[in-house]
Parts: C-alpha cells; structure tokens; sequence
C-alpha cells in the first residue's frame, strides 16, 4: 500500500490498513484489546509508571482497540477517553470496553484525528501516546507534541511509547518498506529536543534497546506456535502471513539499528510556565549550574578569587529559589528579592555570574 506522507495521509492510510480482517488478525497476535505489538506486555511495564489515582483522567492518543485504556480504568479506577482516527479501531474499543468488568474506572471512545480534536485544554492527568506517534508525519510530530502539552493539566505527565530511528540506511527496501507502513520516525535525541522545546520535563526514558529485538523475537516465536490455530480462520490467513514476515523484516532491521523503541515519561512542570520568560529562565539556570558544576579550577579564570566563585554559586542558588517559588505557585517577591540584594559579603565580582545574572534578569522581566 503506497501512501504519500502529508498530514491528511494519516486518515487514507488508516481506514484502508485497520479493516475488520486485520483488527482480528492483529488482535490474534498481540492479545485481546491489542493491535499494537507486545501488547499486553508493554501495558504491564508502563502501567505502573503512571500509577493513575482513582478518577484521574487519562487521554489515550491513537488508543487503538483499546487494552491499556481498559486496563487502566479496571486496575487503577481511571476515567479514560480513547480516540483514534479509525472508525473501524473505534467501533471494536467500544465493544472491548463495553464486555470488560472497568469496576469504578470508565472507559469512553471517539473517532477523531489527533490534529483536529476538539478536546479541552488543561483538562488531563496523563496523555499516552502509544504505538502511534510513528504514524504521524514528520510535518505534524512538533504540533502534535504541543498538542499533548496543552491538553494536560500542569503536573501532568505524558507517556510516549514507539520506535524512533538509530542508524540511517539508504536501503531503498527498507525506505520503501516504512513508507508503505506509514512509518515516520524520529531520532531519540530530535524527540527529546522537541519535548524539551515544548516545556516537558523528561521523568524517565527508557531506551529498550536489545529488549526490543528480543520481544520482536519472542513474538515471532510465539507466532510460529501457534501457527497452525491461527490460521484456521481463512479471513485472516493471509494477514497473519504478511504480519509473520513483516515481523521478520522488522528483527532484520532492528538488529542493524535502523530503527529501535522507546518509552518516555514526561511531565508538564507545575507552573504557567506559558510565560516564555520564566521557562527560558530555567533553562539558563540549568546551563549555569552545569558550568559552575566542572571541577572549580578549570572553571576559574586566572586571577578569579575562590571567593568570587562561591558568591557566583551563592547567586545561582537564590535565582533557584525564585524559580522554585513561582513552581509552587509562591510568590517570588521574597526569593527575587534576595537574588537581587544578596549580602554584601556575596555581591558579584566576576564577569562570569555578572553574565548569568543578568540573562537571568532579562529573561525573568
Ligand atoms: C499501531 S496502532 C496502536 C494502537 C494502540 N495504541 C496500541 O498500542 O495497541 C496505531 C493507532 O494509531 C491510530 N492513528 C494513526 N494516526 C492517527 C491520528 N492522526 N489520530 C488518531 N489516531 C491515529 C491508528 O488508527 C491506530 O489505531
């Protein structure tokens, strides 16, 4: 299936890949309420990173038929929206949620593009976004991201789970071979960038290198025993057979690092950090501390006294509590003033403090 890779693209690739047959041969695969690989398996490991309190929101992007959606409303009492752009994906989520015992969670689904949905600002605990930032083009990935900001509540935390690309290959196979699956992906470092650009703080990232190939690998395994069963089922024979060796492009590749897979959790810092300035004034305030953290004399100039080094450190750390105060949703009166009129004692001598005080200043307003 031949697709171009514009942002409208996603709807045409998606409702003519995820058809009834190759929901159910999917879900044959990757367990029930599961599309996407290692299904079960990736709920249980990232489910508890969340740990959602009863009633928390959960926004699932992309939630596909729905298995961590409805695990997540049954074990942990969460109330869960899942949207997905395919009707097809949607119309199963539905009937998965309606035959699951949720106990005190809930689970509800809308068909809706990503790009397009109407949903509420601030209005999340978690957005997940699993096995599917891929299919996103690479136009739409930084808007996207910007998106899931904005939907969380501050203090909110965003779980993204998918592969991203490790080594480019220019093999025209393998290129061709993404395309047609609709794959778009990301250097780790380019994602990161673009959380940190948005104004996410990373939690945790875990690269799963090795353990990726070998889940790819257990998969394969699992499916070559189960072969004959599976296939009993005439409608989905020919999926499952497609599925097989596409999973055996994909170990080829993945053990040559063309591609690996991720989970990243990161949080919407606790502050309306909306106002440029203040977000900006962190990040200097990280770039300072990893300049004062080198070793002191290779930082300290020549002729530079111990003493000036101490006040620049002493500064660094009031300027830290005018950013700790505005997180906390404190004033920052007091903290800023003991930034700004810092004992005698510590008042700034050398060029270097001088430098991050005042884009510390300029930046905070
Ligand atoms: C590989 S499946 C993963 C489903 C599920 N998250 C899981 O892990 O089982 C990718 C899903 O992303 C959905 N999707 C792709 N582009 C989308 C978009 N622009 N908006 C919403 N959903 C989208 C697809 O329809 C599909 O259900």
């Amino acid at each position: 299936m031949a697709t171009n890779d514009s942002a409208d693209s996603s709807k045409d690739f998606c409702d003519e890949f995820y058809t009834e047959d190759t929901i159910a041969a999917f879900e044959k695969l990757n367990g029930h309420g599961y599309i996407g690989s290692q299904g079960k398996a990736m709920t249980e490991e990232m489910a508890p990173l969340l740990s959602p309190k009863e009633g928390d929101k959960i926004l699932d992007v992309g939630s596909g038929i729905g298995g961590m959606a409805i695990h997540l409303a049954k074990v942990y009492g969460a109330d869960v929206l899942g949207i997905d752009i395919s009707t097809a994906v949607i119309k199963v989520g539905r009937m998965r949620a309606a035959s699951a015992d949720l106990g005190k969670g809930n689970v509800s689904f809308d068909v809706a593009d990503a790009m397009q949905a109407n949903i509420s600002e601030g209005a999340y605990d978690f957005v997940i976004l699993r096995s599917a930032f891929m299919h996103f083009p690479y136009d739409v990935k930084y808007p996207l991201l910007e998106k899931t900001f904005k939907w969380l509540k501050p203090g909110g935390r965003f779980l993204l789970n998918d592969m991203h690309s490790v080594i480019e290959h220019d093999d025209l196979a393998l290129q061709n071979h993404m395309k047609n699956r609709h794959w778009f992906l990301l250097p780790m470092e380019k994602i990161l960038q673009y959380l940190k650009d948005i104004g996410y703080e990373v939690v945790l990232l875990k690269d799963r290198g090795d353990d990726y190939v070998d889940a790819i690998g257990k998969e394969i395994a699992d499916f070559e025993a189960r072969k004959e069963e599976l296939s009993k089922d005439a409608a989905v024979k020919n999926i499952l057979e497609d599925t097989h060796s596409h999973w055996k492009w994909k170990m080829e590749w993945a053990k040559k690092k063309a591609f690996g897979e991720h989970y990243i959790l990161a949080e919407k810092p606790n502050v309306q950090l909306a106002q440029p300035g203040l977000r900006k004034s962190r990040e200097i305030l990280q770039e300072a501390h990893r300049a004062t953290s080198e070793p002191r004399d290779a930082r300290r100039p020549r002729g530079r006294s111990r003493r000036a080094c101490t006040a620049s450190q002493r500064e660094l750390e009031a300027a830290g509590k005018v950013i700790a105060c505005a997180r906390n949703g404190k004033s920052t009166s007091s903290a800023r003033a003991s930034f700004l009129h810092p004992p005698k004692s510590l008042r700034r001598k050398d060029k270097e403090s001088r430098r991050w005080i005042f884009r510390f200043l300029f930046v905070t307003g």
